[in-house]
Formats: C-alpha cells, structure tokens, sequence
C-alpha cells in the first residue's frame, strides 16, 4: 500500500497536456524526489495532488483509498500539505494570521482566538526549530523566513503527507541544511515527504527515491542509493551537458560601471551598502559573493535604479546616476522575477518586449506593431528554448524555469553596455543553466560588463574573471578568480577573514 498513489494522470492547458497518464507512487515515510527539466510537469502534478487543479483523468489514493479531491481543502483534510514554488503568503498579515487563514479557531462568542493560535504555533516552531517571531509581518520578513512560516502552516494543519515544491534555490546553503534536518525529522515521525528540486546533489542526499518526469511523462523511478548524478541527469535531459564556451582573454580598458563609495540603507532604514568601491570593465565578468542578506540585493537595486543611495558617486558609462532615478542603459535580471521581471497578467509576447514598446521598430504610430514584435519574440523563443510557444499565454501560466528564461532573454538581449544578472539561474534546470552560462560568458566576449550576483559559489567561480566579496554590506575582498579558491571565498563570506588593513 502506498501514501500517495496517482493512476493514469492526465492534465491538459488548451491544446498542451502538461501531464499524461502519469504513474506515480510514494511510500509511506519516505523522502520521494521528484525531478525532471523546467515544464516537465513535476508542479501541475503536485497542484493536482493538492487540489488546486483538477485532473482531466485519472485517480488518486491515498493511504490505499480513492479519493476525490477537488479543491485545496479536500486535500488538507486528507492530511495533504504543499509549499508551493511561489510562497502565497498575505504581505500585510501577520505570521499568525497568514498561518490560521481558513482554519481560524473562535471563542464562544466567535471571536478569533489570535492568543491561542499564537501559542499553538510557538510549541509547533519550538518543536521543529523552524525559528520565527508569530507577530512578524510578511512584508518585513525574508523570503528564508517565510518559507518556514509556509511549512508551519501546513504542521498546523496537521498534514501527514508533506508536498515542497522547490524549497531550497531562494535559500542560504545554512538553511538548506536546517531545512533538511526538519524534513529528516518529519520523516522520523512516520510523515510522508515529496520534494521537488532541480539540484541533483540534494536530491542525492536527502531522498529514498526518485521519480524523473520529462515532457509531462514519468521515464522512470528509482532507489537513491542504486542510481548516479550522472543517469539521473541523462533520464532527464536525454543527453550528457558539454563543457562551458571558453573565455576569450580579454584586455579591458574601459570601465563601464563605476562606484565609488556608495553608501545605501535598506527596507529598515539601516545602512545595507557601506562605503562600495568597485568598477567593472568592459569584456570582464564581476561576480558578488556573499552569503544572502549582506547588501547584494541592495546593491543591485542601487545600481538598477530601485532603490536611492544616501552617499557616493555611481556612473555607467558616461552618465553619472542620480541618486533618486534609475537609468536606461543597463539590463537587469531581477532576483524576484515574479515582483521586478515580468507583469504576470501580460503575454510571453508582452513580456519579452517590456521596456522596448517605444522603441521605433515595435510601434506604429501609437500602437504596438504586432507583426515585428511577433517575430522579434518567435526569436528569443526559440534561441531561449522557452516552452511552449505560445505569444499570446500570460507569462503566469509558465512554469517556473521557463518564467526565469522570459526575463533573461529579454535582458541579455537589450543592447547596452553593462548586464547586472541577479541569481540568473535560479529554478532552472541543467540543460537551462548551462545555456545560460554560455550565453553569459559569450556576452562578456562581446565586451559587455557583467555584475553578476549569484548565492550559487559554483556559479561565481565559474564564471568570473574577478570575484568580489560582500560581508555586512561591505566589500572585503575583491580576488583574481584564477588566484583564489572555495575555501579562501568562504572565509570572507562569513567574516572569519576581513578586510586587511
Ligand atoms: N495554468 C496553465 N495554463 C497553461 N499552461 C500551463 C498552466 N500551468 C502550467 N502550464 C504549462 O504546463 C507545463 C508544465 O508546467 P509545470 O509548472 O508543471 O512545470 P515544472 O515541471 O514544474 O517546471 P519548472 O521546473 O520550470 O517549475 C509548462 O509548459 C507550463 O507552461
Ligand atoms: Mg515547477
């Protein structure tokens, strides 16, 4: 008998089927991965389990008995709780509120019993280490903060069948290794856990089984401990990843962004960028590493024209930047597509010219010429692989992977001078990253100055030409990439080593 049991799944979206007859089994008190390429299905499948789709065929049984599940609550009172990939949290409520939302407990008279429910879910955080404040705003907290008020939220609802859909890319390596000592702890309570994840080397660690889909298919299952990296990566892909597009040695003379002691404050009013330095020059990639929550994301939006800056100079090129106003002549791969990178309601067509509208090429007279942003788009299309096709789908409805691909296809192909590339591969799958990591590096061939910030050292270390370290809103350290290595990195990321005088 198995926990969670679907026979023969299939969904359709108009003319697409994102799942078809899919066959999946987990185990009762397992860790079941569930893997496979950027629209691959792997989140239409789990949203049918929760129900927030419904499928149009197929059963599902859980604990050995069909059910029906239709909506979300159904599945919560089967004991069904997911973390979805883009939290759902309400920014003006509380961690309290957003958490009892739809399961609020009244006194006699009807009163919502706020005190209870924080009490309730102080044990629950206490018991798990899930750390967090009950009367903490969402909109004040980060986003490793409010994934563990999403996990809460389903304990307190006392799911016994745990769905996370791709927890870990938005966080620090350190809480990533907190969150899986709670799933180990969850597992050892009898619960039943499904992650979803598109780092091989977690799902290595972590999981008992594995189930890989490809093109709304399952290609197979199997036992972690009898499979490899390397067949998991070819069942999902079809194909071996080959290696990176060399660097063109490049002598930059040329600075094209340029700081010099740039100072900002953060969401709390409290300095976020101390006193920055740095220039990038032309043809050279600078990547910022850091553990999360040190200034990057401040820094980047500084420079992106997001957020104002209190003190210091900043030009790109030969503008110098208000210290109130963003500028034109840079392209932006935000950390928070879904905020910053695309409109959601707005087509894949919309999206891929946003910010372009007025250039000459896409207008007629007041209006967008359809048929040159159609082809302009069918291009980024295609040399982006994003899925599916279709100009006229709002970029909502596209997984996350190809959502991430939509912003950097139309960043990467604006001609300016400077790229500053926000964790540009977060959500994407190998074959994914991989191209973007070559169209990155072929960029910086073309003499593009690249600040890439990225909470991935792998990803810094790959594809820097200078790496630059940030540590309370300052930067420590800035190495040679060919002259340094993890370990040093690591020490200035943490703040064992600082600044030397
Ligand atoms: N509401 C929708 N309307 C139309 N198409 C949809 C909708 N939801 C999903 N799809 C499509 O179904 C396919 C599968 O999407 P899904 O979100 O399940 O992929 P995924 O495996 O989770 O990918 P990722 O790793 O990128 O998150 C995608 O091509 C997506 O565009
Ligand atoms: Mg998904």
């Amino acid at each position: 008998m198995y926990a969670v049991e679907m026979q023969h799944i299939t969904k359709r979206f108009g003319h697409f089927t994102a799942n078809h007859q899919v066959d999946f089994q987990v185990h009762e008190g397992e860790i079941h991965a569930l893997i496979g390429e950027n629209g691959a299905g792997k989140s239409t499948l789990m949203r049918i389990l929760y129900g927030f789709y419904t499928p149009d065929a197929g059963q599902i049984y859980i604990n050995g008995r069909e059910v029906k599940i239709q909506k979300p609550s159904d599945a919560i009172t089967l004991g069904v709780g997911m973390v979805h990939q883009h939290f759902m949290l309400i920014p003006p409520l509380t961690v309290t509120e957003n958490i009892i939302l739809g399961k609020e407990e009244t006194n006699r008279l009807g009163i919502l019993n706020l005190p209870l429910a924080a009490k309730q879910l102080t044990e629950l955080s206490q018991t798990y280490r899930l750390h967090i404040d009950p009367s903490a705003k969402i909109e004040q907290v980060s986003i490793g903060f409010q994934q563990r008020i999403e996990i809460l939220k389903i304990l307190y609802r006392n799911a016994q069948i745990i769905i996370l859909d791709e927890p870990t890319p938005i966080l620090t390596p350190q809480e990533i290794d907190d969150l899986f000592k709670v799933l180990l702890q969850l597992k050892s309570e009898g619960k039943t856990i499904i992650l979803i994840t598109h780092k091989l080397s977690e799902v290595m660690t972590i999981s008992n089984r594995i189930t890989i889909m490809r093109h709304g298919k399952i290609v197979g299952t199997r036992e972690t401990k009898s499979t490899t990296q390397t067949e998991l990566a070819r069942l999902m892909i079809g194909e071996e990843i080959g290696p990176p597009i060399s660097k063109r040695p490049f002598i930059a003379h040329k600075d094209i962004l340029i700081m010099e002691q740039v100072s900002a404050k953060g969401d709390r009013g409290v300095l976020a960028v101390r006193n920055v330095s740095l220039n990038v020059k032309e043809g050279e990639i600078i990547g910022i590493a850091g553990v999360e929550g040190n200034g990057q994301s401040e820094l980047v939006q500084v420079i992106a024209g997001l957020r104002p800056f209190q003190v210091g100079e900043i030009s790109i090129g030969s503008h110098s930047l208000s210290p109130t106003h963003g500028h034109q002549a840079l392209a932006h791969i935000p950390e928070d597509r879904l905020r910053f990178g695309l409109i959601l309601d707005f087509t894949l067509q919309e999206n891929l010219i946003l910010g372009r509208q007025q250039e000459l090429r896409f207008r007629h007279y007041y209006f967008l010429q359809d048929s040159e942003t159609r082809s302009y788009s069918s291009e980024l299309i295609h040399s982006f692989d994003i899925r599916p096709e279709e100009l006229s789908l709002p970029a909502r409805n596209f997984s996350g992977g190809n959502q991430q691909k939509i912003v950097v296809a139309r960043e990467l192909s604006k001609n300016v001078p400077l790229i500053v590339a926000s964790q540009p591969t977060r959500g994407l799958d190998i074959r994914a990253i991989d191209f973007i990591h070559n169209s990155l590096i072929s960029e910086r061939n073309k003499g593009k100055a690249i600040l890439l910030v990225s909470s991935d050292l792998g990803e810094i270390l790959k594809l820097s030409d200078r790496i630059a370290v940030m540590y309370e809103g300052e930067i420590t350290k800035v190495f040679l990439t060919a002259d340094t290595d993890e370990r040093e990195i690591g020490m200035y990321m943490t703040g064992a080593k600082k600044k030397s005088a």
